[in-house]
């Protein structure tokens, strides 16, 4: 799958977020390696704590579907009500990268980020996160 397809998924994700809260919707579309694409948004929570990202969703719901193996991500965040073309760069949280490294190689999982404007920022896993830890 293209790169820009990809970041449009992400779009359509991030149009299901739950964020009565921060207001802050983020999606994010995880691209496993035999081309099935899974959608997330993140989804809040009056008490806080239990509210899960956009990346790790999608994640959650790929590992639960029996999915392994995943190529990319793309994510795209901005505050509700916010113009696309008025969008920054959404980078994961630190909690997300390291889901990510639980499941992925990093120096091949790539990340892809858009800012609304038609740029793209792309980088592996190992470049978000060096030094990760795993056992
Ligand atoms: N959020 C994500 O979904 N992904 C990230 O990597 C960073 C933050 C969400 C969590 C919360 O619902 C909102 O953005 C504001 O922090």
């Amino acid at each position: 799958m293209e790169e820009k397809s990809l970041i449009e998924e992400a779009k359509k994700a991030r149009k299901r977020a739950y964020t009565p809260y921060s207001k802050f919707m983020v999606g994010a579309a995880l691209l496993a390696k035999d081309g099935t694409v899974y959608h997330g948004c993140n989804i809040e929570n009056s008490a806080y704590s239990p509210s899960n990202c956009a990346e790790r969703t999608a994640f959650f719901k790929a590992i639960s579907e029996g999915k392994k193996d995943f190529d990319k991500i793309a994510i795209v965040g901005a505050l509700e009500g916010v113009e696309e073309k008025d969008w920054e760069f959404c980078f994961p949280c630190g909690v997300c990268r390291q889901v990510m490294l639980e499941f992925c190689k990093p120096d091949e999982f790539e990340i892809l980020l858009w800012n609304g404007r038609g740029e793209m920022k792309k980088y592996t896993l190992e470049e978000l996160l060096p030094c990760g830890f795993s056992m």
